[in-house]
């Protein structure tokens, strides 16, 4: 199989830019949380960060199976502080948002490229941001249902306490850290 173009190598170390900036955005996160004693939010945000960081991996792979170079670039600083805990998921969902249009013009070149393993690729991460978006916006929902109570913040604080990371992402890990064997 053909090398990816170099435009393609390109937007997939930008996208790998992308998803360390995100891992690191989730990890600011979850410290403003912790900053609140919402342990449970924190602790859903150090679990967001690695997915990210799963994300990040997967993308490197693909460019170095590809016969491509991984470059890395210096990655942006997060914010410290948001409005409320409401606000910061809402900041999340934005934040996914313009990251599925990034996944949505990555397969644009793609296609534009001819490039039908890179296409076949990234439809992981279209499947992977629909997940993203939908649970973010679901938590958003719960804040506003709950008015801003007090009550209601700590239960579902109590709730994000429970998450883990998502079997598509072990999977990933545990296919990447396999030995490759005869590749
Ligand atoms: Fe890797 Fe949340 O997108």
């Amino acid at each position: 199989m053909a090398s990816i173009s170099d435009r393609m190598r390109d937007a997939l170390n930008g996208q790998i830019g992308a998803e360390i900036h995100s891992s690191h955005l989730y990890l600011a996160m979850s410290a403003y949380f912790q900053s609140l004693d919402l342990a449970g939010s924190a602790h859903w945000m150090r679990v967001q960060a690695a997915e990210e960081n799963v994300h990040v991996q997967k993308l490197f792979d693909f460019v170095v199976e590809r016969g491509g170079r991984v470059i890395l670039d210096a990655i942006a600083r997060p914010p410290a502080e948001w409005e409320s805990p409401q606000a910061c998921f809402e900041a999340a969902l934005e934040h996914e948002r313009m990251i599925s249009g990034r996944i949505n013009n990555l397969i644009n070149l793609a296609r534009q490229d001819g490039d039908h393993a890179s296409e076949s690729f990234l439809r992981w991460f279209v499947d992977e941001q629909v997940e993203e978006e939908a649970s973010v916006d679901r938590i958003i929902k719960m804040f506003r249902i709950g008015g801003g109570q007090p009550v209601a913040l700590l239960m579902l604080d109590r709730e994000l306490a429970a998450r883990v990371l998502s079997p598509a992402a072990v999977a990933a890990v545990t296919a990447s850290a396999a030995p490759q064997q005869g590749a």
